[in-house]
């Protein structure tokens, strides 16, 4: 992998690869999860470049952006196993430049359920991502189905601000208790490990109860949040059934639906969803494997 650490290599680099490209765009601290998003670009494009910058503008001033997790030769030696072409690793002035004062703002897709509960935190994650598809000029960008409304918030960027460049959605990658993958899970301590599994089974037990025939969201809602209120580590923060595309309430849970969970588990705060409709996610995570070994990959494009 070659990694790049300002404008100038990554322009360069990015010219030196050839057909298309898929962008995955991480804060590092990688797990199984961004490794599907890689797999998924890496089986569907001809080159993958990724990226590793914790984005400070998308912590809120009660989150503390230094305590995120940390490592880069780690991180940097997985993307290299995984085939990634070009990792652009730049430091904060590099994309936060001084005088630096444009924010992107996705309006109300990024103001309700998550975006009510981390107020600025879409505008941080809309302007860093409009920066980096302007930079890096994928075919197309993966983004992990657990940020739901992350992916809601990019696509209408991308549509609004024209960038030719497809959002491709790749599904949650889980422990197998369930868990969703996720790089804060590393602060879930014994118990709390176990504890926080209570999202994912009140999201299960919605979903039982919808299969069944049950379409109240009140019911719903009560369903995901009961595992979460029943556990002594957990607080709940919200369990809520939106139209999925727009994150608006609906009257009825016909699809598409997203059912959306966030709750601290041992004061770690966790996010988790579960979809019901055609088409939502791209990419299952459990199928993509890399077109090619890196290796060949390589050869092919004349790197050695
Ligand atoms: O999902 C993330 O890791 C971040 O929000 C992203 C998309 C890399 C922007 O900083």
């Amino acid at each position: 992998v070659i990694v790049v650490r300002n404008r100038a290599d990554l322009a360069a680099a990015r010219g030196d690869l050839q057909g298309s490209v898929g962008l995955v765009p991480t804060m590092g601290a990688l797990h199984g999860g961004h490794l599907a998003l890689v797999r998924a670009a890496g089986a569907a494009q001809e080159a993958v470049l990724a990226t590793l910058f914790v984005n400070p503008t998308q912590f809120g001033p009660e989150e503390d952006v230094a305590a995120y997790p940390r490592d880069e030769a780690g991180d940097l030696a997985l993307f290299e196993q995984a085939g990634v072409a070009v990792a652009f690793a730049p430091p904060v002035e590099e994309i936060y430049p001084t005088g630096f004062s444009t924010t992107v703002r996705v309006g109300e897709l990024a103001a309700v359920v998550e975006g009510a509960s981390r107020p600025g935190h879409f505008d941080g994650v809309a302007t860093v991502v409009a920066k980096l598809l302007h930079l890096t000029r994928p075919d197309s960008a993966y983004f992990g189905q657990k940020d739901w409304q992350q992916t809601r918030v990019i696509r209408r960027l991308v549509e609004d601000l024209n960038v030719p460049a497809r959002v491709i959605v790749v599904g949650t990658v889980r422990e197998p208790d369930g868990l969703a993958m996720s790089s804060r899970n590393r602060w879930l301590g014994g118990p709390a490990r176990g504890a926080a599994t209570c999202l994912v089974r009140g999201l299960r037990e919605a979903i039982a109860r919808w299969d069944a025939g049950e379409r109240g969201v009140d019911a719903l809602e009560a369903a995901i949040a009961a595992p979460i209120r029943a556990e002594p580590m957990a607080q709940l923060d919200y369990a809520s059934v939106r139209d999925a595309h727009t994150l608006r309430p609906v009257a009825r849970a016909d699809p598409p639906l997203a059912l959306l969970v966030a709750a601290r588990v041992g004061g770690v705060r966790l996010i988790d969803n579960a979809l019901i409709g055609e088409g939502l996610v791209d990419v299952d995570a459990r199928h993509v494997q890399p077109r090619h070994p890196p290796w060949r990959r390589r050869r092919e494009r004349g790197a050695h």
